[in-house]
């Protein structure tokens, strides 16, 4: 596997499943792949679960780790082409891949959307490029647009959970006090929709998802009837995706706290499990005895990071 952003670069969903469960049985069995390789993980934005788990992940494998945190000590980027560098941007972008190719084998990247230009976002262009000019396999630590490390972990807590064959998942938006990018709700979806689940997404008007993501979903506005019987509830905020609202692209429409997950809305489920990918912020998205009561996922779920970080590390490996 030379690049990871979408379920069909892992092929086969459920022999990837086999997989991190033969991984999560003995995470350090395959340690002489990792042997004298160097994962670089750019960091444009904060984490920090997905900073620690893909760092165990390559530590699990044998590899050598390479942290960048880009706004904290290395020169300021230009990531545009055609400027005339006199501002405090000191490096270009398109110098800086092919210098950080040199000291690697692999590159992770974290790189959030700006939310103020669908168009830029959507086409992933600080990720494109690394994609175009490092000469190293890459994947997404969280783009502008997705987050599959942490919908891989999320597919491997439902397989873990899960009380029925095929059960149902409803990602709900939830409220929030700041403007959020869409990857994880986009790479929820799309992973879902690829799994052998009944997926119903639900959030109000306005919120709709990029069509590329959630293509034959079933979108249901009224939360409470989207709750009815699930086994999975994945709440999450995110901002305006401007599909159905172009010109409110990455804006808050709606503080509507009746979104908000608390123990009324888990009774509407059919004793459905809470999950988020953290952070999350207790009283917008979840009250607190959900997020702390028996049913939360969250913790599992987080776990699950390094085991979805392993396999894919250890597939990017098995091609080098
Ligand atoms: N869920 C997730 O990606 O967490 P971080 O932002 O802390 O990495």
């Amino acid at each position: 596997m030379k690049y990871f952003f979408n379920p069909s670069d892992l092929g086969d969903l459920q022999q990837a499943l086999l997989e991190a469960r033969e991984v999560k049985a003995d995470r350090y069995g395959f340690q002489h792949l990792g042997r004298n390789k160097t994962l670089l993980m750019i960091f444009f934005n904060n984490s920090l679960r997905t900073r620690l788990s893909t760092q165990k992940a390559a530590m699990n494998l044998g590899m050598n780790v390479i942290v960048l945190d880009v706004n904290q000590g290395a020169w300021k980027l230009e990531t545009e082409r055609g400027v005339v560098m006199d501002g405090d941007k000191s490096e270009h972008l398109l110098e800086a891949i092919p210098v950080m190719g040199c000291y690697c084998d692999l590159i992770g990247i974290r790189s959030f959307a700006g939310l103020t230009d669908r168009e830029r976002d959507y086409a992933e262009t600080v990720v494109g490029q690394f994609v175009r000019y490092s000469g190293r396999p890459v994947f997404a630590m969280e783009t502008a647009t997705v987050h599959p490390l942490q919908a891989f972990a999320d597919l491997i807590t439902i397989e873990e959970y899960k009380p029925v064959a095929r059960p149902k998942v409803v990602l709900t938006w939830a409220p929030h006090c700041r403007a959020l990018p869409q990857a994880v709700p986009n790479s929820f979806a799309q992973w879902m929709l690829a799994a052998d689940v009944d997926l119903v997404i639900t959030h109000p008007e306005g919120y709709e998802l990029d069509p590329r993501f959630v293509d034959g979903a079933h979108v249901e506005y009224d939360q409470r009837k989207a709750l009815a019987g699930a086994h999975f509830v994945y709440a999450k905020n995110w901002s305006c995706p401007g599909v159905t609202r172009p010109d409110d692209y990455g804006k808050i429409l709606c503080d509507d706290r009746t979104w908000t997950i608390d123990a009324e809305h888990m009774s509407w489920t059919d004793h459905a499990k809470f999950m988020h990918c953290l952070p999350v912020r207790r009283g917008l998205i979840v009250t607190d005895d959900v997020i702390e009561g028996p049913d939360s996922l969250v913790i599992p779920e987080a776990a699950n990071r390094e085991i979805s970080a392993t396999v894919v590390l250890k597939r990017m490996l098995q091609e080098l």
